[in-house]
């Protein structure tokens, strides 16, 4: 009997091809077992089933699915390492007398607890509703399985038992509130764009430190928690460079392997936020052990998303790094929670873009002193020294401000 808390017990199962190393298939489970915990269970068991490959009713085999079905006690949900047909789901679930869920609903699950916009909420509901369809049809058994929680929240056990009619409905009305959402945010971030104020995007994978880093250099209060995807929402803030000088610095939803490319599509919006970006923090925890394939993962999604602006790598918790990192510029290693180094990171990120930046000076006569607000409130001062006619401003400007206000340039 397993040992008993008051978490429901969960079995992990993963399946090893035989093209997979056993560390793959491990490391896998280890951080399926991290997500399952963070949803709530409490992880009794991980089993691992070597086979050539998937069989295509049960996954594993009907006999191994009958004998984890012996071990299983009461009220135990069993979570398999990849994603499973619907088929393959409702013959597991029945042969194993347990509900059995795969990890894109365990992450679901999870992004369904942390979803606190209005927007996040639209999107997980749709990812599960979207996942939930094509189980619908001959597998209540095994979906009326999962009520009582996991697999299940936001949708709702009440919800799943409603017909496909009326889920197809609720998917279409999701998604044109969410429409209306993306048109009210592109009309943000044109405003954005207007303004001409960089926007420099923190992205890397789950639990990296994205929100402490995001805290530490803005200074403002934003959720952060030893939880996988605290983040769903994507944050902006300001993040002042130098005096005069800012960007806008905006939080992403942490990556992950084995991310479902359903999922993927499911926030987008917080990964329009990255492909919008004039530059992107990669953030790193250099203390994993797995450090380098997280890295390597991050890297992969965004290309999938097409995202191909510079990247600065920011190699983070550093202070829990005892030997040194091999670290080039322009990358960098800090530690949001001590502040080593964050000095120089801003300093990085001040560069990358005072390459683009060029010194100028202006004269603006009284009647037009709108346009030194513009300067003022757009470029980093140098200096300002008023006349009887006028004010004089030494300003470091971009590109657009200095054709903007070239009638005012002193000759
Ligand atoms: P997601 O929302 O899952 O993408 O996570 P995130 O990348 O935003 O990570 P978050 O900022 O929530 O930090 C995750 C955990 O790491 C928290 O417990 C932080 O306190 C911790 N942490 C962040 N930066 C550092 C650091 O520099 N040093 C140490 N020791 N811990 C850190």
């Amino acid at each position: 009997m397993a040992e008993r808390n008051d978490r429901r017990n969960a079995y992990l199962v993963a399946l090893q091809q035989s093209f997979q190393s056993d560390w793959e298939v491990e490391d896998s489970l280890a951080e399926l077992a991290e997500l399952a915990a963070d949803a709530g269970l409490h992880v009794v068991e991980s089993v691992i089933q070597k086979r050539s490959y998937p069989d295509p009713g049960t996954f594993i085999g009907s006999g191994k699915a009958l004998e984890i079905g012996e071990m299983l006690d009461e009220d135990a949900v069993v979570i398999f390492d990849d994603e499973l047909t619907p088929a393959q789901q409702g013959n597991l679930s029945d042969l194993m007398d347990a509900p059995v869920i795969d990890r894109t609903q365990l992450i679901l699950d999870i992004f369904a607890q942390r979803a606190r916009s209005n927007e996040g909420k639209i999107q997980v509901e749709l990812a599960q509703l979207n996942y939930l369809l094509p189980r619908l049809t001959g597998q209540g058994k095994a979906l009326s399985r999962l009520g009582g929680g996991i697999g299940t929240r936001g949708p709702g056990e009440t919800k799943l038992e409603t017909d496909r009619r009326r889920i197809r409905k609720r998917i279409s009305d999701l998604r044109r509130e969410l429409e209306k959402i993306r048109q009210t945010r592109s009309l943000q971030r044109q405003s954005r764009e207007n303004r001409d104020v960089p926007v420099v995007a923190l992205v890397g994978y789950t639990n990296a430190g994205k929100s402490t880093l995001l805290q530490a250099l803005t200074g403002s209060e934003v959720f952060v928690a030893d939880q996988l995807f605290a983040t769903l929402d994507p944050t902006v803030r300001r993040w002042d460079l130098i005096e005069g000088r800012w960007v806008y610095l905006t939080d992403t939803v942490g990556f992950i392997r084995k991310l479902p490319h359903t999922l993927v599509a499911a926030f987008q919006a917080t990964l329009e936020e990255v492909v919008y970006a004039d530059l992107l923090l990669h953030v790193v925890d250099a203390s994993h052990p797995q450090a380098r394939e997280q890295k390597e993962a991050v890297e992969q999604v965004l290309k999938e998303i097409g995202a191909a602006q510079p990247v600065i790598a920011v190699y983070n918790k550093v202070d829990l790094v005892d030997h040194p990192l091999d670290v080039r510029e322009p990358d960098q290693a800090v530690s949001a929670k001590t502040g080593h180094n964050l000095d120089k990171l801003t300093k990085a990120v001040y560069e990358f873009f005072a390459q683009q930046y060029v010194v100028r000076e202006y004269f603006f006569p009284f009647s037009q002193l709108g346009k030194a607000s513009i300067l003022r409130e757009q470029a980093a001062i140098l200096g300002e020294e008023f006349t009887a006619e006028g004010v004089a401003i030494k300003a470091e400007v971009d590109a657009r401000l200095e054709m903007l206000l070239r009638p005012f340039q002193k000759q």
